[in-house]
């Protein structure tokens, strides 16, 4: 079994990587394949609406979505993680998940378990907008969206490193992880 994740800060070890990082420990812990993209690592040019992929099932903008594509037809389920810019997913994030527009009638991501993580500086930061922005996204892929402990994860933390000394939050990215695991092994049966 397979999954993937996308770590939507820019920041080098930003605080969402490190979410992402705790959310995947149940995977690892259970054998699955994983597959991280991380947009502080990766180029992915916003869509520029040329439409072509109408035509060719793809995306002829030459970056870094390539290899998204084909994580989107391999995973079994896909974890998102988000810093809060300006009471939403950062622009890096904004870019790849536009760009399902290209491979939306194949639906490569339907029926398939997700969960979602957002951190921003402020407590009520907007962390829960930008859960329900991933959540949103994830439905109209056909993603089944799984909570964690409370719907997604709405961790707060500023500098990069800082979650690090926030053993709830850790311990709550853990929690989605494992519940995005039982519900995937529940439909696997
Ligand atoms: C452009 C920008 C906009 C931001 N907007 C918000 C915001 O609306 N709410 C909030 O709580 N934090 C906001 N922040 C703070 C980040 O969300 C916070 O530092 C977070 O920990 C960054 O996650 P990262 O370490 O994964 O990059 C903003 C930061 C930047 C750079």
């Amino acid at each position: 079994m397979n999954v993937m994740g996308i770590s939507g800060t820019p920041r080098k070890k930003g605080n969402s990587e490190i979410l992402l990082r705790y959310a995947l420990k149940p995977f690892k812990n259970n054998g699955w394949n994983i597959k991280i993209f991380l947009l502080s690592e990766l180029t992915i040019k916003p869509c520029n609406a040329c439409e072509s992929c109408r035509e060719t099932g793809t995306c002829n903008i030459n970056d870094d979505m390539q290899s998204i594509y084909d994580a989107f037809r391999w995973c079994n389920a896909i974890i998102i993680s988000s810093p809060v810019y300006y009471l939403n997913v950062s622009s890096q994030l904004l870019s790849v998940l536009d760009k399902h527009y290209a491979v939306k009638f194949d639906k490569p991501l339907e029926g398939k378990v997700g969960g979602a993580i957002a951190v921003g500086s402020g407590t009520s930061g907007g962390q829960t907008i930008t859960i329900n922005a991933i959540h949103t996204w994830m439905l109209s892929c056909g993603i089944i969206c799984v909570p964690g402990e409370l719907n997604g994860v709405k961790a707060v933390a500023d500098k990069p490193g800082d979650i690090l000394n926030q053993e709830n939050w850790l311990k709550q990215a853990e929690i989605l992880g494992f519940n995005i695991l039982k519900v995937a092994k529940l439909l696997q049966k």
